[in-house]
């Protein structure tokens, strides 16, 4: 039987997913069930809504958005639900994300918005943090996520540098 997702993680527009299934890699790694869709809130808001809304009520812990532009999506998200809501700047064609990332990182008071690196390495580390979430209420997730930091470190202290040329 499927899992029911504890991860939401949403984007604003199909072409996001190439950057945004470094999230979906990291919680699939963990073995952590999420459910992933391509939901515009400019385009879709009633949609996008009803989908917060369902993936809440079927016990999703916490949201994973992904936008570029005027991205406006993780904070519709984060009026839906009081579930955490991490926010993934796009690298955007025009000015290479710096618009995504101030448009997720400045939500007025009141309701939050974790925000996250642009690109592949925001997806990955939200991901990541949602793992650790996750992890405090389960022990065997949070034996994984020490294994994971460990085999970091290992490559870290394993790590040669070339001759010189
Ligand atoms: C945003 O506009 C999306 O999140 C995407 O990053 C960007 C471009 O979307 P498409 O025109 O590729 O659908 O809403």
């Amino acid at each position: 039987m499927k899992k029911r997702p504890l991860v939401g993680i949403v984007m604003g527009s199909t072409s996001d997913w190439e950057v945004m299934q470094h999230a979906a890699r990291q919680l699939k790694d963990f073995g952590v069930a999420y459910e992933a869709r391509a939901l515009s809130a400019h385009r879709a808001p009633a949609l996008l809504l009803e989908w917060v809304e369902a993936l809440a009520r079927q016990g999703a812990r916490c949201f994973i958005a992904g936008a570029g532009g005027a991205a406006h999506l993780a904070g519709v998200v984060a009026a839906k639900t009081t579930l955490p809501v991490l926010g993934v700047p796009m690298p955007s064609g025009h000015l290479l994300g710096l618009d995504s990332l101030l448009s997720i990182v400045q939500m007025p008071k009141g309701i939050p918005v974790a925000t996250f690196a642009i690109g592949e390495a925001g997806a990955a580390n939200a991901g990541l943090f949602a793992v650790a979430m996750l992890a405090l209420n389960d022990p065997e997730l949070a034996r994984r996520l020490q294994g994971f930091r460990k085999s970091q470190a290992d490559a870290v202290a394993a790590a040669k540098l070339p001759g010189l040329s």
